[in-house]
C-alpha cells in the first residue's frame, strides 16, 4: 500500500492506495479540496473506493459528501456519525477493502462520540483523538476526556510501538510519529493517570474553535448555512431531551406527541425504521414547511432522527419558531433500536387504546 498526505496543512488528509489494483481511499477530505482531490486521482490514474471520516469535524467543512458524489464513492463513518449519506456505518474491529488491501477501524471516542482510527499496515491515522505530542480537544460536540484517555491508552497504546501515527491535526509542521514516542513522550499522557488526563483537558480553558458555527452543524447535517439558518450553540442547549424510554411512554399516554422525523426519506424507511405515526420532514426542508405545522403550535412536539443531533437542530429551530412544547428524542432512532423499542406497524402497538 503507498499513502501520501493531501493537504501539506494544519488539517490532514490521507491518500491510501492499493499499487496492484490503482484502487485508493482517501482519509478526511477538506470540502474545499474536493477538485485538487479528483485531479490527483485522475493524474495517478486511481479509482477512489473508498471515503472516510474519523470524525464529525467542528474546525472545517468535510469533503467526504461532496467527493463521495463526484467520484461515486461510499463514505464511511462510525455508526453514531450524525450526518446523512453515510454509505458505510462501521463498527470497532470492522475491515474495510480497498481493492486488494485492508483497513481496520478502531472505535476511539473521546474528541467525539464518532471518532474513529484507521488501522493501514505500518500505521494508525488516528482522526482528532490522539496527536503529535497532543490530543483534540473533548470539550464540545459530545466529547469525553475519559473515553478519550482509554480510546488512546487501551487501544491505540497496545498497538505495536513501532505503528507510525498520522493525525487528522499538526499545528507544529510534525507529520508523523510513533507510539512508541507517543507513549513516552506525549506531554498530555506520560506517566498521567486517567483522573490526571480528565482534569488536564477539562481545564484547558480554550475558546471555541474558529468556525464551529459554520462547520461543525453542516458537517452533522450535510446541509450548508444557505439552505438552513442554523441555530445558536445556546439555542441548541436549551432544547428539552427526551430518552427513548420517556418517548414511548409518551405516545402510551393519553395525550401522544406529534412525531416529527427529520431524516432523509432514504433513512426513514432504511434500517433503523422509523416510529409509526411520525411525520417525514427531512431538515433541510423544515423551514419551507413550518406552514404545515402552523396548528400544532401549542401541541407536544417531539423531533426525531438518527442519533438525536439533526433532531435537535430541528427541535431549536421549532422553538424559536414559536413551537412552545419541543423535544428532542436524545439518542436518536439508534437508541430507540438499542432499547429494542418498536419500529414500524409493530410501534402501532406503543399507543394508547384507551
Ligand atoms: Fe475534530
Amino acid at each position: 500500500m503507498i499513502f501520501r498526505e493531501l493537504n501539506h496543512g494544519k488539517c490532514k488528509a490521507y491518500l491510501a492506495i492499493s499499487e496492484a489494483t490503482r484502487k485508493a481511499a482517501i482519509i478526511d477530505p477538506l470540502r474545499d479540496k474536493v477538485e485538487r482531490y479528483l485531479a490527483v486521482l485522475a493524474y495517478h490514474g486511481l479509482r477512489l473506493d473508498l471515503i472516510i471520516d474519523t470524525h464529525t469535524h467542528a474546525d472545517h467543512r468535510s469533503g467526504a459528501m461532496e467527493l463521495g458524489a463526484l467520484a461515486d464513492a461510499p463514505v464511511a463513518m462510525h455508526r453514531l456519525a450524525p450526518a446523512p449519506h453515510v454509505g458505510i456505518h462501521v463498527e470497532d474491529d470492522q475491515a474495510l477493502k480497498v481493492g486488494d488491501e485492508e483497513l481496520r477501524i478502531l472505535h476511539t471516542p473521546g474528541h467525539t462520540p464518532d471518532s474513529i482510527s484507521v488501522l493501514a499496515k505500518d500505521r494508525v491515522f488516528t482522526g482528532d483523538v490522539l496527536f503529535i505530542h497532543g490530543t483534540g480537544r473533548a470539550d464540545f460536540a459530545g466529547g469525553d476526556a475519559g473515553a478519550q484517555y482509554d480510546s488512546i491508552t487501551r487501544k491505540l497504546f497496545t498497538l505495536p510501538d513501532t505503528t507510525l501515527v498520522f493525525p487528522a491535526h499538526d499545528y507544529r509542521g510534525h507529520t508523523q510519529s510513533t507510539i512508541r514516542d507517543e507513549k513516552s513522550s506525549n506531554p498530555r499522557l506520560a506517566g498521567k493517570t486517567r483522573d490526571d488526563y480528565i482534569n488536564l483537558m477539562n481545564n484547558l480553558g480554550l475558546p471555541l474553535p474558529d468556525g464551529i458555527q459554520e462547520s461543525l452543524q453542516p458537517n452533522e447535517s450535510d446541509l450548508d448555512a444557505g439552505t438552513l439558518k442554523f441555530p445558536t450553540l445556546a439555542q441548541l442547549n436549551q432544547v428539552r431531551q427526551l430518552s427513548a424510554a420517556e418517548l414511548r411512554d409518551r405516545i402510551a399516554s393519553s395525550n401522544p406527541p406529534m412525531l416529527i422525523d427529520v431524516r432523509e426519506e432514504e433513512e426513514y424507511r432504511g434500517e433503523l425504521g422509523h416510529i409509526a405515526g411520525a411525520r417525514l420532514i427531512p431538515l433541510k426542508e423544515l423551514p419551507e414547511r413550518t406552514e404545515e405545522l402552523a396548528n400544532l403550535k401549542t401541541r407536544d412536539i417531539v423531533a426525531i432522527c438518527r442519533v438525536g443531533v439533526r433532531s435537535a437542530t430541528a427541535a431549536a429551530i421549532l422553538t424559536g419558531l414559536g413551537f412552545e412544547h419541543v423535544w428532542n428524542l436524545k439518542g436518536g432512532m439508534l437508541e430507540w433500536k438499542e432499547a429494542r423499542l418498536p419500529v414500524g406497524e409493530e410501534s402501532e402497538s406503543l399507543r394508547c387504546r384507551a
